[in-house]
């Protein structure tokens, strides 16, 4: 048979029907599972039969999403996780032990940067930040004791490209695990997994979900990573609710068409933004301005759903723009079919002292859209209009 195609392996992975026949597959809500008989139990308990236990190991709704992620980003093992975060810090404190170091770009979410520099490096744990674009800062970071790379591309919120296959290389060459946080392009734009990665990193509150309804992340990639990553989540407690699990496994359904919409939605609003006289730089993966736009091209199928740019006139602008946006809303999430502004400076990024942010590339006239399915027509009117009003 040959082998299915994306959109066809997002609909049809599911798990096994019941005996009530149903068609679309019923939320499991529920904390425990039941035993044949004590033999049974303990045999589970043993680990000489597989069953579900407790919903804060396995439940149907979550062994489904993590089946579906994972034929879907081509890696071999995966777990799902409470919120993207609960994935960012489990992958990072099931695998890091006092005394290793982790090099992480710099251009990452602002609370994954926080995570790294408080709850991490508390840990014992020796930290260091390059500029991800820079191969030879990455080459020169490498220690005897480096255990972990951690990069986002395309970042929050400046949408930098980072070149995979090169970082991967240099993970290889130094016996280092290489995690790849890819929720801006989603598996179905781009599989880290093909350029290197060892592990791959979601909030599936973004695209996933699709729609702003629920929080979830997922960590997936080789086995023995999975295992420990597993291991301390169980323990620790930020498992996926099963009706969460349920919702984004029927979103990840959709996933292609939307994604096929929101990328072409944004780059209209990109080529949009890089003409306006009053915009001094646009921010898209797959725009000819990208300094690092043939690794975005091999990477990424499409240049996704998000776009930045710095106006001109600094935060005051950008805040009076915001005021003056009907249709766009103004709120912390992104990858919703609803468009939606951000200000990372004074929200997302907010904790960095301005020198950080200045250095992740976050100046005060930067903002960043998450282009949604309205129709273009009425997403560009919104910001034309609002861009005109904000003089
Ligand atoms: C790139 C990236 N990773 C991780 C997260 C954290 O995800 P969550 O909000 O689901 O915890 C976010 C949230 O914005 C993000 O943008």
């Amino acid at each position: 048979m040959q082998k299915r195609h994306f959109e066809t392996i997002a609909i049809r992975t599911q798990s096994k029907q019941t005996d009530q026949k149903e068609h679309s597959v019923p939320v499991f809500m529920t904390s425990s599972f039941t035993y044949d008989s004590a033999e049974h139990a303990s045999a589970v308990f043993k680990g000489e039969q597989k069953a579900n236990v407790y919903s804060r190991y396995t439940n149907p709704n979550c062994e489904e999403l993590v089946q579906k992620l994972c034929l879907l980003e081509g890696a071999e093992s995966g777990m799902v996780t409470a919120s993207g975060m609960a994935a960012v810090y489990t992958s990072f404190a099931a695998l890091l032990n006092s005394g290793d170091h982790i090099i992480s770009s710099k251009r990452i979410f602002g609370n994954s940067t926080y995570v790294l520099q408080k709850f991490i490096a508390e840990r014992g744990v020796e930290v260091t930040f390059v500029d991800g674009t820079d191969l030879d800062e990455w080459a020169s970071a490498f220690r005897p004791n480096t255990a972990m790379i951690y990069i986002e591309t395309p970042s929050n919120p400046t949408l930098t490209t980072l070149d995979m296959r090169k970082i991967g290389e240099l993970c290889k060459a130094h016996n280092s695990i290489f995690s790849v946080d890819n929720c801006f392009a989603t598996p179905y734009l781009q599989q880290p997994v093909k350029f290197g990665a060892d592990l791959v990193i979601h909030s599936a509150t973004k695209y996933i979900d699709g729609q702003g309804r629920v929080l979830g992340g997922a960590i997936l990639g080789r086995s023995e990573l999975i295992v420990k990553c597993s291991d301390f989540l169980r323990r620790t407690g930020a498992s996926l609710s099963p009706f969460n699990a349920w919702v984004l496994s029927k979103s990840l359904e959709t996933l292609a068409v939307r994604m096929d919409r929101h990328c072409s939605n944004a780059a209209a609003v990109a080529d949009y933004l890089n003409k306006h006289s009053e915009v001094d730089y646009i921010t898209y993966p797959h725009h000819p301005s990208n300094p690092q736009l043939d690794i975005a091209q091999q990477q990424m199928s499409q240049g996704g759903g998000l776009v930045g740019c710095q106006l001109q006139g600094g935060a005051s602008r950008v805040m009076s723009f915001f005021n003056g946006l009907k249709l766009h809303s103004l709120t912390a999430n992104l990858g919703d079919t609803r468009s939606i502004a951000t200000h990372p400076a004074t929200t997302t990024h907010s904790k960095m002292n301005t020198e950080e942010q200045l250095d992740a590339g976050v100046t005060p006239g930067y903002l960043r859209l998450s282009v949604g399915l309205e129709h273009i027509d009425d997403i560009l009117e919104d910001i034309e209009q609002s861009l005109r009003q904000s003089r």
